[in-house]
C-alpha cells in the first residue's frame, strides 16, 4: 500500500519510493513533456533515481517533496507534483507539477495545485506559495491562475532563469 499523503478528486499524491522509476522513465523521456523543465532535456534512469532519493529525503525531512500522483482509476503512476522549498533550498516554498504527455488536458494538474495548496495551508501552516514558469507555458500559467496565483511578472530570481514568478498567500484561496 502507498503512503497517500493528499488526495484530489481522481488522483493521489503518495510518497514516492524507488519502484517509481520504471514509470517516470516513461513519462520524463518525453521531449515535449520536458521542454519546460530545467534545461528542456529529457531525463534517464540516473537522473530519476537521484531525484526520487532527494524527494524520499525532503519528505521525510520536512513533509513535503514532489509527490508520486497516482490516479485512482487505473492505478497507474501519471506524474509528479506537490511543494518543495524552491530550488530544493527555500525558503520560499515552490508549488510544481508534471503530467506524462497522455494525461495532459483532463484536469488532473488543476486537481494537484488545489490539493497541494490546501496541504500547504492548512496542515503545513505556510504563509504564502511561490510557483514559476517558462513564459511560453501556456497552459501552467493557466493552472496557476485557475488555483489563486496572481502573477508578479518576469524574473530572473529563480534558478537563474527567466520566469513567470507567481505567488499566493493563504487569503487568495479559491473557496
Ligand atoms: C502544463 C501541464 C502541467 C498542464 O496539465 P493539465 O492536467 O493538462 O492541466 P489542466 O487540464 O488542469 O488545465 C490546463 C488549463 O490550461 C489551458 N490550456 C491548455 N493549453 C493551453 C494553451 N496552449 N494556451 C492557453 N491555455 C491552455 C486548458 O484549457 C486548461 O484551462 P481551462 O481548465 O480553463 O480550460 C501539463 O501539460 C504538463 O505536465 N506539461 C509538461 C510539464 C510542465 O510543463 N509542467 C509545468 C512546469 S511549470
Amino acid at each position: 500500500m502507498r503512503e497517500v499523503v493528499v488526495s484530489s478528486a481522481r488522483l493521489d499524491l503518495v510518497v514516492p519510493v524507488m519502484s517509481d522509476c520504471e514509470a517516470l522513465l516513461g513519462l520524463w523521456n518525453d521531449p515535449e513533456t520536458m521542454q519546460y523543465i530545467g534545461d528542456g532535456s529529457v531525463w534517464d534512469r540516473e537522473k530519476i533515481t537521484e531525484r526520487i532519493e532527494r524527494g524520499i529525503g525532503m519528505h521525510r525531512d520536512r513533509g513535503m517533496t514532489f509527490w508520486t500522483l497516482i490516479e485512482r482509476d487505473s492505478g497507474g503512476v501519471v506524474g509528479q507534483g506537490g511543494l518543495v522549498p524552491i530550488e530544493f533550498n527555500g525558503p520560499e516554498i515552490e508549488l510544481g507539477y508534471r503530467l506524462g504527455k497522455a494525461h495532459w488536458g483532463k484536469g488532473y494538474a488543476s486537481e494537484v495545485a488545489r490539493a497541494s495548496v490546501a496541504y500547504g495551508f492548512d496542515t503545513l501552516a505556510l504563509d504564502e506559495l511561490v510557483a514559476v514558469t517558462d513564459p511560453a507555458n501556456l497552459a501552467s500559467r493557466r493552472v496557476l491562475i485557475k488555483t489563486g496565483f496572481v502573477e508578479e511578472g518576469e524574473s530572473e530570481i529563480y534558478y537563474g532563469v527567466r520566469t513567470i514568478v507567481h505567488r499566493m498567500n493563504a487569503s487568495q484561496r479559491i473557496p
